[in-house]
């Protein structure tokens, strides 16, 4: 990476603007708002911990949500202030605003080694319309711009784009956080040249959402492993009966196109040939988006490629993990991204857990070199208790995806070059 890092940088004595992605899971326990998973507050702590020990003056900002210009008491990020106190073991000051009078006083009685923690940036419209005179108010505490929110980069919003651009025109260096960096280092350099096999692992519901990045990977890997919901359209593209199974029917071209790719350029192209199916039964009782809760009736494995009219798929069969897992256990370099099934089931999580548990045994065993693409296979893993099993995991939501799309994330664009 040619960007400049937090490595390069003298910061002592400095105000250092920080964006961090502190968007975590939270869940209201008696009247309190209380984090479920604060791996991303985890995984910044080396980044502070470089930064405090250098003698800057941190001032974090992070947005929580999407509360779309509005303080919306349930997305304020003081139980982040609080959790990365405990954390850190150290003050973390707060300001309820991340802008104005208020925050410029408290940047300004900084003393080098201390922490402020801005509140959610997204109460403000003008951040996620990266608006220039809130990027320039927002800016006012920053001497320097430090960016370790890889999983907010995709965004070019003022606080992840705009405030980079206001403190590079004044001359001030944009950097990299460590997690950042290591962010970039393995979801791009580790993949440009990996050691072969290169074996990537797709899942999740829709082919929409992964299109671009199969269509980037068959160019580069040696083989490519489907599951979830979206192996359906496949099945589909391929002629077959797909019963109540999730499915896009008007991507079974973008499907067709991908399993000729794969053919034109010898890049094995694996399906399931086998699936966990149910009966799919809707319920009075609505889950806490609002939406009925279906049940899941008379679950078994089927081996025929046409789903029975009345069952939908929601897991990779025996046969396929035994297939998936081979490929796995012959890889060299793994890249995950999307669960084989609907694995928050247990009756469907089987498929996904006996990848995670193929990927964690070739990393341990013979060295390999896994990269979880973030979203719900990171949940998956830590859910098995193995992602500490794994070379790395990402941070990142939408970001890794667009990043693995070999698109330009605006967050990274925005940074000095070395
Ligand atoms: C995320 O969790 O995906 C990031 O924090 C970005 O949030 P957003 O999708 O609301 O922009
Ligand atoms: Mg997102």
């Amino acid at each position: 990476m040619a960007k400049l890092t937090v490595k390069d940088l003298n910061v002592r004595g400095k105000r250092v603007f920080l964006r961090v992605d502190y968007n975590v899971p939270l869940e209201e326990k008696d009247g309190q708002m209380v984090i479920t998973d604060a791996t991303r507050i985890v995984e910044t702590l080396p980044t502070l911990r470089f930064l405090l020990e250098q003698g800057g003056k941190l001032i974090l900002a992070a947005h929580l949500g999407r509360p779309k210009g509005k303080r919306e008491p349930s997305m304020s990020l003081r139980p982040v202030a609080a959790k990365l106190a405990d954390l850190l073991g150290r003050p973390v000051a707060f300001v309820d605003d991340c802008i104005g009078e208020k925050v410029e006083k408290t940047a300004g009685a900084l003393k080098p080694g201390d922490l402020l923690l801005l509140e959610n940036v997204r109460y403000y419209n003008e951040e996620e319309a990266n608006d220039p005179a809130f990027a320039e108010k927002l800016a006012r505490v920053a001497d320097v711009y430090v960016n370790d929110a890889f999983g907010a980069a995709h965004r070019a919003h003022a606080s992840t784009e705009g405030v980079a651009r206001v403190v590079a025109r004044r001359g001030g260096p944009c950097a990299a956080g460590l997690l950042m960096e290591r962010e970039l280092k393995f979801l791009g350099e580790e993949l440009e040249k990996p050691a072969r096999p290169f074996v990537v692992i797709l899942g999740g519901a829709k082919v929409s959402d992964k299109i671009q990045v199969i269509d980037r990977l068959l160019e580069k890997a040696d083989a490519l492993l489907i599951g979830g919901a979206m192996a359906y359209t496949f099945r589909l593209a391929q002629g077959h009966q797909t019963g109540k199974s999730l499915v896009e029917p008007d991507k079974t071209e973008v499907a067709k196109a991908a399993l000729a790719k794969a053919k034109q350029r010898g890049v094995k192209f694996l399906l399931p040939t086998d699936d966990v199916v149910a009966v799919p039964v809707k319920t009075d009782k609505l889950d806490k988006k609002g939406k009925p809760v279906i049940d899941y009736q008379n679950v078994r494995v089927s081996t025929d490629l046409n789903c029975p009219a009345d069952a939908a798929g929601l897991d990779i069969g025996p046969g396929t993990v035994k297939a998936y897992a081979a490929e796995v256990a012959a890889a060299r370099t793994i890249l995950w991204n999307g669960p084989m099934g609907l694995f928050e089931d247990k009756r469907f999580a089987e498929g996904t857990n006996a990848i995670a548990r193929a990927v964690a045994d070739v990393t341990q065993t013979h060295g390999a070199k896994s990269i979880i693409g973030g979203g719900d296979s990171v949940k998956a893993l830590n859910k098995a208790r193995l992602g500490d099993k794994v070379t790395f995991m990402s941070t990142g939501g939408g970001a890794s995806l667009e990043f693995l799309e070999g698109r330009v994330l605006p967050g990274v664009a925005a940074l000095s070059e070395k």
